[in-house]
């Protein structure tokens, strides 16, 4: 069943109607007329890692409204907010001292680049006031994180805005030279980010801003073995903040507690969002170490920030309740179990023409389409693979989301499948089904013509 978008309503395309959402329960939702979708994109994406429909936290939500919902917070603060800050804290790796919520993940990354300018700022190094990232990278949709981030496409509307800061090349071990190894590529790639700094003076960057697993630009790209660490090292030899975006990546989504765990860096800060209230309620946050927050305790300084919703009671109350379900029901083991699950499934798609890659840590996957598979020429951009592709696995019941960009910013398409986090065997069965007779039926259409 589809239905007209109201005039009133602003929707990305105007000329289509969009089923409307009736309820979720668990992974599913169900549409007006009673079509179940597994919600494979978890929200757009990967939000509802704990899944759709759970009523404890409508209670906690009904009893903090009723309690109390937001705070002159210039004077006062609440034991709900200290309580689940503690918590945040604790979540977050060992180092990490101070922690702030705000609302959207652009929001959180925004803040976390303000905290580093203002880091060297109040420590006297006025210099540092530029930021290093990378192509084919997503860090937000406010101008300022649009111009840190990678996007080509989105950035466009907004030229005469942009490119105030150097990017460096994106990690894709799918897209190495393949005449050479991952070490040569990570040198190279090392090299490249050196150079870059020293053709700037690395002492005028404040942060290095990255993905760990690049999601959505470029369909659940790890980072090559080796890479965080060296880049953590280069920046820590020059003195620049590493900042780690774990807005998609963070609360359990990559098969731990933030996707850089697992290469052991610890980074300066870290910016989060998404899984974080899986979805019940706006929420992000920055989290920052020890070691950043000094010179502001030491100067009895803080930081300039400041958002209407930041620290509110609502959102600690519902992030408090996500952490202790995270816990209970093991899901950051379920999401590493299932992903490995997943990706073995998904392995036979590889026997389809148009599949060149599948990648991804934990419940974080992306299928990357590709024209030709030995020279891994991506198909035109107006052919729209991934979003034709997406919109059959809808049709079939699956939301899966499709994504463009992935090799070079302009072309290359890919789909990310990032479940909840509380999928079990079965129903990623069903995914790996959905999709592969979906793919073939594209495949199949495209090869005929
Ligand atoms: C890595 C990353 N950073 C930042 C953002 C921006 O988050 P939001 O859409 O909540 O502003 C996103 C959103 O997809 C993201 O994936």
């Amino acid at each position: 069943m589809k239905s007209l978008i109201r005039s009133s309503v602003v929707c990305p395309d105007y000329s289509k109607g969009y089923p409307l959402i009736s309820y979720g329960e668990g992974i599913y939702l169900y549409d007006e007329s009673g079509k179940k979708y597994i919600d494979g994109s978890s929200g757009a994406a990967a939000v509802s890692n704990i899944g759709h429909g759970i009523t404890e936290i409508a209670d906690i939500m009904r009893e903090q409204a009723s309690r109390v919902s937001i705070l002159p917070t210039h004077v006062f603060s609440a034991r709900v907010v200290q309580d689940y800050l503690d918590v945040l804290v604790d979540f977050a790796p060992a180092g990490f001292e101070k922690v702030w919520t705000v609302t959207s993940g652009t929001e959180a990354v925004e803040n976390a680049v303000k905290l580093a300018l203002q880091y060297h700022q109040i420590r006297g190094d006025k210099r540092r006031h530029k930021i290093i990232s990378r192509n084919i990278s997503y860090h937000g949709n406010s101008i300022f994180m649009l111009d840190i981030g990678g996007m080509p496409l989105r950035k466009k509307m907004y030229n005469n805005w942009m490119n105030h800061f150097p990017h460096i090349s994106a990690a894709n071990l799918y897209r190495k030279p393949a005449e050479i190894s991952e070490e040569t590529y990570v040198n190279n790639l090392l090299a490249e980010f050196e150079q870059t700094l020293l053709d700037e003076d690395p002492y005028s960057f404040s942060a290095f801003v990255v993905e760990p697993v690049v999601a959505a630009a470029m369909g659940a790209a790890p980072a090559p073995s080796g890479y965080l660490e060296r880049m953590h090292s280069l920046c820590k030899k020059y003195g620049i903040l590493f900042i780690s975006d774990e807005v998609l990546t963070g609360f359990g989504r990559t098969g731990a507690r933030f996707g850089i765990n697992k290469s052991g860096v610890i980074p300066d800060i870290i910016a989060t969002g998404k899984g974080i209230s899986g979805g019940y309620f706006p929420l992000s946050a920055v989290i920052a170490s020890k070691q950043v927050m000094e010179p502001f305790v030491a100067q009895n300084s803080f930081f300039l920030g400041g958002h209407t919703y930041a620290c509110n009671p609502m959102g600690a109350a519902v992030g408090h309740f996500v952490i202790e379900y995270m816990e209970k029901h093991k899901l950051i083991e379920n999401a590493n179990n299932q992903g490995n699950y997943l990706k073995e499934k998904l392995n036979r798609l590889y026997n389809l023409e148009i599949v060149g890659d599948i990648r991804g840590e934990g419940l974080l996957i992306g299928v990357e389409f590709v024209k030709d598979k030995k020279t891994k020429e991506p198909f035109p951009s107006e052919m729209n693979i991934s979003k034709r592709i997406g919109e059959l696995t809808m049709n079939a019941g699956v939301i899966l989301y499709p994504g463009k960009g992935s090799c070079d910013g302009f072309s290359g398409d890919h789909l990310l499948i990032c479940p909840p986090l509380i999928i079990n065997n079965s129903q990623c069965d069903t995914i790996v089904d959905v999709l592969e007779s979906c793919i073939k039926k594209l495949q199949d259409e495209i090869l005929n013509t």
